[in-house]
Order: C-alpha cells, then sequence, then structure tokens
C-alpha cells in the first residue's frame, strides 16, 4: 500500500461551494450562478492578498481575518459588484447555506471506504474550525475523520508552506505516505510545491494550471481517488 493517509480540501473538494447558487438564484433571479462563481473568487482572492502581505510574521499575518468572516465580507462586495439590493435575511441566509454546505454525493462512500481499509483520514482547510465543523457534522462526515485541520491557528492561508506544513504536524508520517486530495488546481499545485504527492479531483473538466509539476493523480470526481489507493470501489 502506497499511502497510510489521506488529507482532503474542504470547500470545493469535499463540500460543493456552488451549491449555493439555487438558493442564491431564487433569491436574485437570473444572477444565481454568477454569484456563486464571483462569490467564490472573491473569497479565495481575499485568502491570498492577507497571506501575501505578510507572509513571515511568526504569529501569522497581521492582516489575517479567519475565513468565515472573509466569506462574509466577500459575499458583501459580489453583492454590491452585481448590484443586487438585498436585506439582511438575504445575506444571512445565504452564510446560514455556506455553513452547511451539500456535500458531493459520492464523497460518504468514498470516505466510508477509507476508512474501512484503515487508512489515517483529515481534512486540510482554510476554512475556520467552527463553520468546518458545521459543514463535518451536517454532511454525516464527522466519524470518517481522524482530525480535521485548520489554517486558523497560524493565521496563514494556504498556499502558503506553513499551511501544507500542519499535515506532518498533524500526522506523524513520511511526506510519502500522505496523499493530498484537492479540486482546487492551485492548491494540488501549492501542495505539490510543498512536497507533498497529490491527487487533482477534476469534477468540472478543466485544464490544469500552465505550471508544473502536475499532480501526481487526477480523476473526474472523488471516486478515482479509490483507484490512486487501489481500494475497491465496490
Ligand atoms: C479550503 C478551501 C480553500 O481550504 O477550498 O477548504
Amino acid at each position: 500500500m502506497p499511502f497510510n493517509a489521506v488529507v482532503f480540501d474542504a470547500y470545493g473538494t469535499l463540500f460543493d461551494v456552488y451549491s449555493v447558487q439555487h438558493l442564491a438564484e431564487q433569491l436574485f433571479a437570473g444572477k444565481g450562478a454568477a454569484l456563486a462563481l464571483a462569490w467564490r473568487d472573491k473569497q479565495i482572492e481575499y485568502t491570498r492578498l492577507i497571506t501575501q502581505s505578510d507572509p513571515n510574521d511568526k504569529s501569522g499575518s497581521r492582516f489575517y481575518q479567519p475565513f468565515w468572516e472573509l466569506t462574509r465580507r466577500s459575499l458583501e462586495y459580489c453583492l454590491d459588484r452585481l448590484k443586487l439590493d438585498r436585506t439582511q435575511g438575504q445575506a444571512q441566509a445565504l452564510m446560514g447555506q455556506y455553513a452547511k454546505l451539500s456535500p458531493f454525493p459520492e464523497n460518504l462512500d468514498v470516505l466510508q471506504r477509507i476508512k474501512r481499509h484503515g487508512l489515517t483520514t483529515a481534512i486540510l482547510s482554510n476554512g475556520s474550525p467552527q463553520m468546518l465543523d458545521s459543514a463535518v457534522h451536517s454532511a454525516g462526515m464527522a466519524d470518517l475523520l481522524d482530525h480535521v485541520i485548520s489554517v486558523d491557528g497560524i493565521r496563514l492561508f494556504k498556499t502558503a508552506p506553513q499551511a501544507y506544513a500542519l499535515v506532518q504536524q498533524t500526522i506523524a508520517l513520511p511526506l510519502e505516505e500522505i496523499l493530498f486530495v484537492s479540486s482546487n488546481s492551485w492548491d494540488a499545485l501549492g501542495a505539490n510545491w510543498f512536497g507533498l504527492r497529490t491527487h487533482w479531483v477534476n469534477r468540472l473538466g478543466l485544464p490544469f494550471e500552465a505550471l508544473e509539476p502536475r499532480p501526481d493523480f487526477s480523476g473526474a470526481d472523488l471516486r478515482s481517488v479509490l483507484d490512486t489507493l487501489q481500494i475497491s470501489p465496490n
């Protein structure tokens, strides 16, 4: 068995960040997809802006704000940008949805199979602990994950190497025994640059980033991780 632990990214990989588009469409007809897309992009842009502006401070970035707060602020920005008049209740409803994002349909079964095989499982996420806890519990994944690792303690977001270093600080295994799984190509690349072996879940059939290296493994949904781990899918 080549791997003894699997570490998943959370948002976009285990939880469907674009599932908010259905509620967004109900609230703002014709704008749901545009809002969901812009919201995710702005949220990630803020994480990069903050970490890049102060990447080395011993106690993390001076500009750090928890991911939940950046999620709220990026929503406000995108509603303004798309010129969508909203009540406070509508913004709150979208944030409420974000706290309980739908998992992708195959994920629970895949996690169960990996766990039955005896591998250590974890999340490494930019998400703040409370929002991760809420998402993990509402998706029924709490018993299937040995560790939920948040960057919140170091106040630096991925793709800072300090963020990926948290994996080995939590799971005492050599890097080559740990598989990092992400649907976000930038996250797979950052993990690879750090030295982890990576599996990219390419749900949308996108080209990989035009930067090297390419991920070690890839597939169209989370089921493909079972191939990489040589675990039977049936
Ligand atoms: C995560 C986001 C960035 O770290 O996908 O979970």
